[in-house]
Formats: C-alpha cells, structure tokens, sequence
C-alpha cells in the first residue's frame, strides 16, 4: 500500500506559543515510518476567516465553501488519509482558531482517524476528550492513544531550541502512530472500496 498522507495541524497561533514544537516533533516522528508521509499544516499560514457562510459545510456539494482559502483548505484536507492534531488547552477546550478550521469542511475529514498531541496543567486531558467528540461528529475516527506532553517534558523544552527533551515521549507517540498506521490503511482501503 502507498503511504498514508498524515498531515500534522497546528492549532495554536499566538504570538510566543509553545506549540510549534510539538508540532515539529511530532512530524518528525511521523515521518520516521515507512507507512506514512507527514507534512506540518501550521494554522497561521491558513487563516481562515470566522466561519460566515449560508451554507452549512455538510451541506456543500460541489466542493465550493464561499471561499477561497478555505477551498485551498478543502483540498488539502481532502487529499489526506488522517491526521494529527497538535493543540494546547484553552480554558478546558480547544482552541477557537483550531475549532474554526475543523468547521470550515465537512466531508473531507470523513472515514480518517485522527490522533492527538497536547499539553497543558492536566497534560491537554481535557482538550483532548472535547476534541475526540467534535471529531466523531465530523465523521473522524479518533484514536485511543495520544501524545499528552508530561510536566517535566514541558519545562525541558519550553526553552529549549532542541527538540530532544521530547524523547521520554517517544512510547507514547510510537503508540500513537502504531494506531494511525492501522486505522489509516483499514480506512483508506475501505474508502476505496465503497
Ligand atoms: C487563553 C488561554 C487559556 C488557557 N487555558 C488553559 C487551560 O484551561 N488549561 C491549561 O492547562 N492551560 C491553559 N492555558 C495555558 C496554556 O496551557 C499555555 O499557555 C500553553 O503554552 C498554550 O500553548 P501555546 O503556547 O501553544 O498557545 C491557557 C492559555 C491561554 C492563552
């Protein structure tokens, strides 16, 4: 079987955000399996406006959502077999930017799994069994194993430029990929089948 397309979104933006580098490690460590061709979606070179259209992404046809990042979007989104999530906690929830892009689309995050990387003063818990909802709403199949970036781990690379105080975490994201890795191809071979 072709790799799968595992694209890793990013869904904090703020200026001085910690997120970019769980985000780069873990496309790194995608990347590192011979099943998978990960790339990083950083949500600050899609920025989507604040959802406004009449027509409710589900209901779009013809694959035009109104406009034209967000088409750009579609694209992308739709030519991936799952993805990664990488996200902080904001008050107990996801991200508003992270929420937005999710919302934008519809069909193209369908029959895909989705893992998720996060962090937080509970490890990201909380973000994560929120997004695991909105995810089975848009048709995803969340998987059980995720990345919750330990407090230790946390401080060693919050200032650090290097990317390996993210090693105690390797377990946890080869679980993760190992669960990717096996719901991507029995997805994308069922997708294809139907
Ligand atoms: C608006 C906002 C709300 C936050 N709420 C939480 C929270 O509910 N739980 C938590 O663990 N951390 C919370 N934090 C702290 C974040 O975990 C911390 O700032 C982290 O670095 C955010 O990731 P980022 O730097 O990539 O944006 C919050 C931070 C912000 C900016």
């Amino acid at each position: 079987m072709s790799k799968l397309t595992i694209p890793v979104i990013l869904g904090s933006t703020r200026d001085g955000r910690y997120g970019d580098k769980p985000a780069r490690w873990i496309t790194e460590q995608l990347n590192a399996n011979e099943h998978i061709s990960a790339e990083l979606l950083d949500l600050r070179d899609w920025p989507l406006p604040f959802f406004d259209q009449k027509t409710p992404p589900g209901a779009v046809k013809d694959g035009n959502y109104g406009n034209a990042l967000a088409n750009k979007w579609s694209e992308k989104i739709g030519a991936a077999d799952g993805f990664v999530i990488v996200t902080p906690e904001y008050n107990h929830g996801y991200p508003a930017v992270l929420k937005n892009a999710l919302d934008w689309l519809y069909r193209e995050w369908k029959r895909k799994p989705v893992g998720f990387v996060a962090w937080g003063q509970v490890y990201g818990g909380r973000v994560v069994e929120q997004l695991r909802l909105v995810a089975c709403e848009l048709h995803m199949v969340p998987v059980r194993n995720a990345v919750h970036v330990t407090a230790d781990v946390w401080a060693a690379t919050k200032a650090s430029t290097s990317l390996e105080g993210f090693a105690p975490l390797a377990k946890a994201a080869t679980h993760l990929i190992d669960d990717l890795v096996w719901w991507g191809q029995a997805l994308k071979t069922a997708r294809q089948a139907s």
